[in-house]
């Protein structure tokens, strides 16, 4: 059965390193996964005023989310957090109340930065909100560090540890999705 996972990237720059990587791990994934990258950066920050008539932006990434069976997030640390952008996607799909779109899918977090300390702040503030929003996250953790060292100018990945980690992680991840959604009762598919 093919799978499709939302990727969120937490960078909206053009060479990010954070898409690099998520590009990467596409790239060593089983087959059976299909990777959809979801455009965060155009969506007007969340006003409970607006769900009246909510914005195109948001019906848009609310429905690539629900048509979505889970959730990929790769994300760089501001300042030892989630990056703002990141944020307001999730609040975004976060509600209305009792309809969020993540609800249920299974996830991934893969943290990234230039740094040495692997973006933790970012990934642990990350998995706080992933509890909450009810998404079964991959347990296994994924910190990349040193990122400027990892790609070539043309953003392929030159390193083949990383490669070799993600390749691992990609398996992992596909392993987790069906645990969640392979196994759930009928009435939830
Ligand atoms: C950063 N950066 C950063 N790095 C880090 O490891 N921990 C941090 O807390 C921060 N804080 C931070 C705040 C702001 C506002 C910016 C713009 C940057 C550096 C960051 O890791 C670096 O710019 C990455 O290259 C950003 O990820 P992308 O865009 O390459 O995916």
């Amino acid at each position: 059965t093919t799978r499709t996972v939302a990727v969120l990237v937490g960078s909206l720059r053009k060479d990010s390193f954070s898409r690099q990587v998520a590009e990467a791990l596409a790239a060593v994934s089983p087959q059976s996964v299909k990777f959809r990258f979801v455009e965060i950066g155009d969506l007007p920050f969340y006003n409970q005023d607006d769900e009246a008539t909510p914005p195109a932006q948001w019906v848009r990434f609310r429905e690539q989310i629900r048509s979505a069976d889970a959730l990929l997030f790769v994300t760089p640390e501001y300042n030892r957090s989630v990056p703002a952008v990141l944020k307001n996607a999730i609040d975004v799909g976060s509600r209305p109340y009792g309809h969020s779109v993540f609800n249920g899918k299974p996830g991934a977090v893969i943290s990234v930065t230039p740094g040495g300390l692997g973006a933790f702040g970012a990934n642990h503030h990350l998995r706080q909100s992933l509890v909450f929003l009810n998404v079964p996250t991959l347990q296994s953790e994924a910190y990349i560090s040193n990122a400027g060292a990892l790609f070539d100018e043309q953003g392929q990945l030159v390193n083949e540890d990383t490669r070799g980690f993600l390749t691992k992680y990609a398996r992992d991840f596909a392993d987790w999705i069906e645990v969640i959604v392979g196994a759930r009762a009928p009435e939830f598919v």
